[in-house]
């Protein structure tokens, strides 16, 4: 990253989405200026605006497609960004099932254009969102960051293909700072009840289907499994707060602002939740009851999976404080004031 501490621009791919639109409050709160730059294939057009009205400071949005090489190269110019946080991908397993090409060409291909704007442009710092789908079915819990990496589905694939090609940019070129950051489940959203998670159709998650269902949008949750080895036969997460999440971009960004390196962080609460223990929670935290059946396993589901948060916190600094009431909590405020998400 330019030593130059007056440049203060980031460069956010998929900022208007759900993890991408907190993270861009969470740098200006910072002192950052961030530039989204979106497709809008997975994000309502009003989300740079209530940015904007949430952060209390404009905030620059251009509409357009990673793998577009043209338009990169004029945010680049435009903007002059001193680094750059990578959200934009396309996320939905099932889908990446249906439609393997696809996902590798938006997400592996749309890395590969941007790596090349990037070098172009003498940007150099890089923070990705991966996953911990890298883990695939882990054979240990908590996940530490040495544990086998694997792939389960062709989304998972675009990770580990994507975490691939920064290693091997990094080996070439030891002066870029890059970072994975392996999320485990992002879910909540910003306090204020302007900004949340705005899936398009039937979710495919947990904590906004339990959201819907308390709404009243829909019936009734179906629970994917009552016998799996877990305390009480659910499966079992690291659901961590949106709001940690980002901030521990920051976090990473004042690291690479020390100098270059290769980093692969996970990004969790060290703590597994049960989906029984989770609705029971959203049910304390909105006052509203979330009727369930149990039915049969999801498909390529895993019992549980958490994380060892422990070098984040050594190298970052950085540790998640929000609880499983506030996630709760501030989902369901973003919830019930905006039952229909963003609207468009
Ligand atoms: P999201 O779909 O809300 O945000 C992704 C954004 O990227 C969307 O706004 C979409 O319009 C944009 N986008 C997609 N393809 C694009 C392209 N070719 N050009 C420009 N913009 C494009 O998803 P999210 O939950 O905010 O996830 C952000 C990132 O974090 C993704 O890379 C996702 O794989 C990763 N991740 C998410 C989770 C999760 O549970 N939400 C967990 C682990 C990792
Ligand atoms: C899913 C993705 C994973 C991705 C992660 C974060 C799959 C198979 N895996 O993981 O690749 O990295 O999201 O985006 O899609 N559940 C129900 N009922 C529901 C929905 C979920 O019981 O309607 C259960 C699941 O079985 C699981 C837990 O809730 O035990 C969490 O599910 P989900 O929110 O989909 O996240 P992951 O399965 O961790």
């Amino acid at each position: 990253m330019s030593p130059n501490a007056t440049n203060r621009k980031v460069l956010v791919t998929g900022g208007a989405g759900y993890i991408g639109s907190h993270a861009c409050v969470a740098l200006c709160d910072a002192g950052y200026q961030p530039v989204i730059y979106d497709n809008l294939c997975n994000a309502s057009r009003h989300v740079p605006a209530r940015i904007a009205e949430v952060a209390g400071v404009p905030v620059d949005f251009v509409q357009g497609d990673i793998r577009d090489a043209d338009g990169l190269r004029g945010v680049f110019r435009e903007f002059e960004p001193c680094a750059v946080i990578h959200f934009a991908g396309l996320k939905s397993v099932g889908e990446s099932v249906r439609e393997p090409g696809r996902y590798q060409d938006n997400n592996v291909g749309g890395t590969h254009v941007l790596l090349r704007s990037m070098d172009e442009a003498g940007v150099r710092t890089l923070v990705f969102s991966s996953s911990a789908t890298v883990y695939g079915d882990p054979d240990v819990v908590p996940i530490t960051e040495s544990a086998p990496v694997r792939t389960t589905n062709p989304y998972g694939q675009t990770k580990l293909d994507i975490e691939c090609l920064l290693g091997e940019l990094y080996e070439a070129s030891p002066d870029w700072g890059i970072a994975c950051l392996r999320y485990f489940n992002p879910v909540g959203a910003h306090p204020g009840g302007r900004m949340g998670e705005d899936p398009s159709g039937i979710p495919n998650n947990l904590m906004p289907f339990i959201a819907q269902v308390a709404v009243g949008r829909r019936e009734r949750l179906q629970v994917f499994g009552g016998d799996w080895p877990t305390p009480d036969g659910t499966g079992v997460r690291d659901y961590i707060h949106v709001m940690d999440l980002v901030e521990g971009h920051v976090a990473m960004l004042r690291l690479l602002e020390r100098g270059p390196g290769l980093h692969h962080i996970n990004l969790g609460t060290g703590r597994g939740v049960s989906v029984l223990e989770l609705v029971r929670a959203f049910e304390a935290a909105s006052g509203r009851s979330v009727p369930y059946d149990i039915v049969a396993r999801r498909p390529g589901d895993i019992a549980e999976c958490w994380a060892d948060p422990t070098l984040a916190r050594s190298r970052l600094g950085w540790r998640a404080s929000r609880d499983l009431a506030e996630m709760c909590a501030d989902a369901w405020r973003w919830q019930h004031l905006n039952p229909q998400g963003y609207g468009d």
